[in-house]
């Protein structure tokens, strides 16, 4: 990303984070379809540092299995007591091998810090020729942060926790957002000095500031405007807070690049997701994982696409769906399931109240309503009528059923698999088919209509019914066209 790419970025995660109230570690709660830690080491990683730490302690085999899977790139240090931020500086430092340049300490519950600011605060630190800079912020309301403490000449003297802070310090609105840029011998000769004589007895990692400057180093400071940058997800109200303004920052992200969003507010997009120009995403839409979308296709209202990919020009309306392909100019919805293995070709149709999972459905055909369809091809043109069930399972296994191009199967088929229906074939309404149609075939698989003339007038004698039927009868008579009609008979 530049050329003075920092020597190591440590990421400090080992905390329990209690606030949240959870048996999830803090960091492994998630806003934008990443967890915290994963917005952390994302933006760290960009950075390209020979060395990309997370210092970890409680939940540790969960966060480090976790970033195993999300950052191979990162190594898990684990501190085994939480002694302070100090503490766990010295712990990841001590798993390095000796650094020279710049080392990045940022945390692992700030998910809007960005690469850029990140980048930004690198440069700082290097115009300003500084042994310690640190990314700071001024707040309204400071409660809690650790104050930035200037002396007359407006240099950095010290960071005061709030906790040891007198009347005068506490009222100072420059806080510490716990990022920073060390120069790596200044770090570790600055480590090595901390005691925990203060009012927590921990090691602090902000009294590198105080030994640095005593020390005669280079010590500087960037305050941050955009504060949300460095605000971190101490409980479930700011872990709401940012994925909002997360999310915010996506769709405006998205409408600068050609997106239309017609209710930015109720439109909840991943970080991963990507979405084309052109594309309309209607109210109530939630794009999450790896969610694709192609210029030109409308998904909304009311849409929840997970690991989703639809092609340029569908339309998708009121549909949930998990890892389909939706192929371009396809239409699904409303109220459509579509599960993962499902691909449906270009133009084709999954209609109102239509299930799929692991259905090959070929262009243009047609599965318009009402209908379940599980482990299917469906060729070219095929047409599925309303209310069709692939009968897929029989409480053992699930077997397949494949139907060719441009046949048409009747409303309320049950299709019971396995099974093969050819080419260019029909299957009438209301048929259970269980043996293979062969192309060009009708297969009519239903019972026979039976009609009991005169039941009505011996069976339901004196209802309204019977009253209609003797009605009708007489009116038959007295009009012999209308004794044509089959049937008429009372
Ligand atoms: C810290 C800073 C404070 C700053 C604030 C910004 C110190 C002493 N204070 O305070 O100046 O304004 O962050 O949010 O550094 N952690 C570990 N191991 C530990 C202790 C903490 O990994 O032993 C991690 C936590 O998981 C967390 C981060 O370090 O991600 C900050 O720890 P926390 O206890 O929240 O520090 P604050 O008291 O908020
Ligand atoms: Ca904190």
């Amino acid at each position: 990303m530049s050329p003075d790419r920092p020597a190591a970025v440590v990421v400090l995660a080992a905390g329990e984070g209690t606030r949240m109230k959870s048996s999830i570690p803090k960091v492994l709660h998630a806003v934008g379809g990443r967890t915290l830690v994963h917005h952390a080491v994302a933006a760290a990683g960009a950075l390209d540092p020979d060395h990309l730490v997370v210092v970890v302690g409680h939940g540790r085999d969960e966060v480090t299995a976790h970033l195993a899977e999300v950052a191979p790139k990162a190594a898990a240090v684990v501190q085994e007591d939480q002694l302070g931020t100090g503490h766990a500086t010295q712990v990841a430092l001590a798993a390095l091998p000796p650094l020279d340049g710049t080392v990045v300490v940022t945390y692992g519950d700030v998910p809007l810090l960005t690469a850029e600011v990140l980048q930004g605060l690198l440069d700082a630190h290097e115009v300003q020729g500084n042994d310690v800079t640190i990314l700071t912020a001024y707040l309204d309301d400071p409660t809690g942060y650790g104050r930035v403490l200037r002396g007359d000449d407006a240099a950095v003297v010290a960071v005061v926790e709030q906790k040891d802070a007198t009347e005068e310090q506490a009222a100072v609105r420059e806080v510490n957002s716990g990022v920073y840029a060390f120069d790596a011998e200044t770090l570790r000769a600055c480590l090595a000095r901390l005691d925990t004589d203060n009012a927590q007895g921990e090691l602090y990692l902000t009294d590198v500031v105080a030994h640095a400057v005593a020390d005669s180093r280079r010590v500087g400071a960037l305050p941050v405007t955009d504060t949300w940058a460095v605000e971190g997800a101490n409980d479930r109200v700011q872990l709401a807070a940012l994925h909002r303004e997360l999310n915010r920052r996506t769709v405006e992200r998205l409408m600068r690049a050609g997106v239309a969003v017609v209710d930015p507010a109720t439109t909840w997009v991943d970080a991963d997701v990507t979405v084309e120009p052109d594309v309309v995403l209607e109210p109530n839409t939630l794009l999450r994982g790896t969610t694709h979308i192609a210029g030109g296709a409308t998904v909304g209202p009311n849409c929840l696409l997970v690991d989703t990919q639809v092609g340029a020009g569908a339309q998708v309306v009121n549909t949930t769906s998990y890892g389909a392909v939706v192929g371009p100019d396809a239409t699904v919805g409303p109220y459509t399931y579509l599960r993962p293995g499902t691909r449906l070709g270009r133009g084709a149709k999954a209609g109102g109240f239509v299930e799929m999972k692991a259905a090959d459905v070929g262009d243009d055909a047609k599965v318009p309503h009402l209908s379940y369809v599980g482990d299917a091809t469906i060729g070219e043109g095929t047409n599925i009528g309303a209310g069709t069930i692939f009968a897929n399972y029989d409480g053992v296994t699930k077997s397949a059923t494949t139907i060719g191009r441009h046949s048409f199967v009747g409303s309320d088929s049950v299709l019971v698999a396995p099974l093969e229906i050819a080419d260019g074939s029909y299957v009438a309404a209301g048929s259970t088919v269980t043996d293979r149609v062969g192309p060009g075939e009708l297969a009519v698989a239903r019972g026979t209509q039976r009609n009991v003339s005169g039941w009505v007038a011996r069976r339901r004698a004196g209802t309204r019914t019977a009253q209609a039927a003797q009605a009708a009868a007489e009116a038959a008579a007295a009009d012999p066209r209308a004794g044509d009609k089959k049937g008429s008979g009372a």
